[in-house]
């Protein structure tokens, strides 16, 4: 039996493969299930301080039509609103010390929030409640038409820098890879304080309904051949930065967490290949991990994460090349 056991945000998981945050770590049950088929690690489901509004918003709609008037909803108002977010927030504190009470694997919370207030004072609550690392699911929509790129990217180092200020817990920055200089960002986020980054997020697109006129939803889940800008940057950034790295998005079977993990991801996370076979299957890919590596004489995973980085592999231009002209000039 190969060594699989792995580092991550200075955790030590007895292997690389984390369920990524979703609606299938949002339960103690689900967690507990996930445990005993072999996670490394869960991410919770993302308090949403968006979805805290949403929901704040619609209960005070739902008053204004409970003909309330406005001298008593003003009065209401900041009550429905405080109340609200505590509710939201104390079921999200339980769940994350119930889960410390009844498994063994480390339990990182994730934070996505859209102003610095909210996030910090969330994530030292939660550090309180025993999570053993934070994760910020960072975006900010970039469709502003007066700001200026680097006014966005500063908006990720405030609320980087402020949730820092804040815990002592490990805290890794899940991002999109829409920036205009996605490199530099991973670095300065590193040198703001991050722990690690999570490459990459995967959103939520729209689709058009051609028959029905409708603006729909894309697919929720995702394909293995999304996993390749993954591995493009986890391959690039590895050994540029001392921050972990982890691998989100496409993840769907061991040989890509063998892939990942060779290009220089200290972890993958899992979502949607949990969604479409179940928790078990993390059993097989455990299991196709360690098989690899008796066969090819691997005793640990440090041995060969890495190997085929941009910096190490031997071809690391491959990484690099986006444009077509010299692989499919010849196809006729
Ligand atoms: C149903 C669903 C819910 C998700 N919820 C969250 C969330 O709350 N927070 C978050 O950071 N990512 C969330 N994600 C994104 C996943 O964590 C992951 O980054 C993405 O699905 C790509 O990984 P995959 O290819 O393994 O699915 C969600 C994904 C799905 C499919």
């Amino acid at each position: 039996m190969a060594d699989l056991s792995t580092k991550y945000l200075g955790l030590t998981l007895r292997n690389p493969i984390i369920a990524g945050s979703s609606g299938m770590t949002n339960s103690l049950k689900e967690i507990v299930e996930l445990e005993k088929s072999g996670v490394g690690a869960v991410v919770l489901k993302s308090i949403f301080e968006e979805q805290i509004l949403l929901e704040a918003d619609y209960r005070i709609r739902q008053a204004q039509t409970d003909e309330m008037t406005y001298a008593d909803f003003s009065e209401t108002l900041d009550y429905i609103d405080l109340h609200i977010k505590e509710k939201e927030l104390s079921g999200y504190l339980n769940l994350i010390h119930s889960a410390k009470n009844n498994v063994d694997i480390p339990i990182i919370a994730s934070i996505n929030a859209v102003t610095t207030h909210e996030w910090t004072s969330f994530a030292r609550t939660i550090e309180e409640a025993g999570a053993d690392a934070l994760e910020l699911n960072i975006f900010v929509m970039p469709f502003s038409l007066e700001k200026e790129c680097a006014d966005n990217e500063k908006a990720y180092y405030e609320i980087l820098k402020k949730v820092k200020s804040q815990v002592k817990i490990p805290v890794s920055v899940k991002i999109s890879p829409f920036f205009s200089n996605l490199g530099k960002v991973i670095k300065n986020l590193e040198k703001f304080g991050a722990d690690g980054v999570v490459l990459f997020n995967r959103f939520s697109n729209p689709d058009i309904d051609i028959e029905n006129l409708k603006v729909t939803h894309a697919d929720i889940l995702s394909h293995s051949s999304d996993v390749a800008n993954t591995l493009r940057w986890i391959a690039i950034m590895a050994k540029r930065v001392k921050m972990s790295l982890g691998a989100s998005t496409g993840v769907h079977d061991g040989a890509t967490v063998i892939k990942q993990l060779l290009a220089g991801a200290d972890i993958v996370q899992v979502v949607s290949a949990l969604y479409e076979y179940g928790p078990s299957y993390v059993l097989e890919m455990t299991k196709f991990l360690n098989d690899w590596m008796e066969r090819k004489g691997f005793n640990y995973v440090d041995q060969f994460r890495g190997k085929l980085s941009q910096q190490t592999s031997e071809n690391p231009d491959v990484y690099e090349r986006m444009q077509f002209m010299k692989y499919f000039g010849d196809i006729k």
